[in-house]
C-alpha cells in the first residue's frame, strides 16, 4: 500500500499528493510516469512523476480531475493509501549539454505535465520561458508552480479573459520574431497543440520534443494501446517515451487513433457522476 502523506489543493481541479513510495523514490529521474490504481476495482491510469525524494521516499503527482478515476484519486486524505503505485516507467528526459535556452509550452491539462520538466530544465541552469495556454481565465492551473521555475512566463487564454488572448503558437511565434533564440522546445498538451506547435517550430528549424499522451494499460510495451508512428516506424509511448521529437510523431493517427475510444469514455462519463468504487 501506497501512502497519502500530503495533499494540496492547487486549484478547483488540480490537486498535488506526495505518495509515500521509497523504491521507486530511488530509481525515478524526471520524465518518468507511474501508473496507479486507487482500489481493487479500479482502472489503472498513468499521472507524470511530478518530483521525487529519495532520501524521504517519496514521489510527487499533481492531477487534474477529468473523469471518474482522477475524481476518485482527489477525494483520498492524508493518511489513506492507493492500492498500486508502480514505475518509475517511461524513459528520462534527455537535453543535449548544447540546450541554453528552451520554450516550454503547457496546453491546458498538459500544463501539469510540463512543469516537472520546466523545473528540471530550470534546475539545470537552462534558461526557461514557459508559455501555457488555456481556454479560458477559470481554467489557468500551476501559473504560480510554472513561473517560479521559468525566467519568462506567458499565460495565453483562447478566448482572452485573461487579457492575452491568443494560442500557445501565436506566443511562440512572436517570441521567436522578437529575437529570441530557443535551442528546444518542450510541448505537451492537445495532440493538435503539439501538432501545430511541431509545424511551427519546424519551419523555424529549433529542435522540438513533444510528450505523447495515448491510452495506457499495462504500461509495459505489451498490450499495444499506446503505439504511436515515430519517423515511419511503430513505437510505445509507455516504454519508448512519453518523450518524442514532435517533427517526426504522426499526430493525424494518433488523434484517429485517441477518438477509437470516444464511445467508451462517454459512456464512462455517466459512470462517475455519483458513483465511489
Ligand atoms: P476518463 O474520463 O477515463 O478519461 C479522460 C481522458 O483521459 C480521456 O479522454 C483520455 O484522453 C485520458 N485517459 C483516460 N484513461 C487513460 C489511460 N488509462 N491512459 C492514458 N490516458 C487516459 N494527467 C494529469 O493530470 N497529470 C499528469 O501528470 C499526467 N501525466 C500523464 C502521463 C502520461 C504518460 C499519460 C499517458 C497521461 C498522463 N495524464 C496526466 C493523463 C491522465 O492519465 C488522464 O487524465 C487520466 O487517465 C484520466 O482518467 P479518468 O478516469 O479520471 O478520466
Ligand atoms: Fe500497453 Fe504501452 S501501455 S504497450
Ligand atoms: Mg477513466
Amino acid at each position: 500500500m501506497y501512502r497519502i502523506l500530503k495533499k494540496t489543493t492547487l486549484s478547483e481541479q488540480v490537486k498535488l499528493m506526495v505518495i509515500e513510495a521509497p523504491l521507486i523514490a530511488k530509481k525515478a529521474r524526471p520524465g518518468q510516469f507511474i501508473i496507479l490504481r486507487t482500489n481493487e476495482q479500479g482502472e489503472r491510469i498513468p499521472l507524470t512523476i511530478a518530483d521525487y525524494d529519495a532520501q524521504a521516499g517519496t514521489v510527487t503527482i499533481i492531477f487534474q480531475e477529468v473523469g471518474k478515476t482522477t475524481i476518485q484519486l482527489g477525494k483520498l486524505e492524508e493518511g489513506e493509501s492507493l492500492v498500486d503505485f508502480v514505475g518509475p516507467l517511461g524513459k528520462p528526459s534527455h537535453f543535449e549539454e548544447s540546450v541554453k535556452k528552451a520554450a516550454v509550452i503547457g496546453g491546458g491539462l498538459g500544463t501539469a505535465i510540463a512543469y516537472p520538466q520546466a523545473k528540471y530544465l530550470h534546475a539545470l541552469g537552462i534558461k526557461v520561458t514557459s508559455i501555457i495556454g488555456f481556454r479560458t481565465k477559470d481554467l489557468i492551473i500551476l501559473e504560480d508552480e510554472v513561473g517560479a521555475v521559468s525566467d519568462k512566463l506567458l499565460v495565453m487564454t483562447d478566448d482572452g479573459s485573461n487579457g492575452n488572448k491568443g494560442f500557445v503558437t501565436d506566443a511562440l511565434k512572436s517570441q521567436i520574431e522578437a529575437g529570441e533564440q530557443f535551442d528546444l522546445v518542450i510541448a505537451i498538451g492537445p495532440l493538435i497543440m503539439m501538432k501545430f506547435v511541431s509545424k511551427l517550430t519546424k519551419e523555424y528549424g529549433i529542435k522540438t520534443i513533444v510528450s505523447m499522451n495515448p491510452i495506457m494499460i499495462d504500461g509495459t510495451g505489451m498490450c499495444g494501446g499506446c503505439r504511436v508512428t515515430v519517423g515511419g516506424k511503430t513505437l510505445f509511448a509507455c516504454v519508448d517515451g512519453p518523450d518524442f521529437d514532435g517533427h517526426e510523431v504522426d499526430y493525424d493517427e494518433a488523434m484517429r487513433r485517441q477518438n477509437m475510444y470516444k464511445k467508451q469514455e462517454e459512456s464512462s462519463c455517466n459512470l462517475f457522476k455519483g458513483v465511489d468504487n
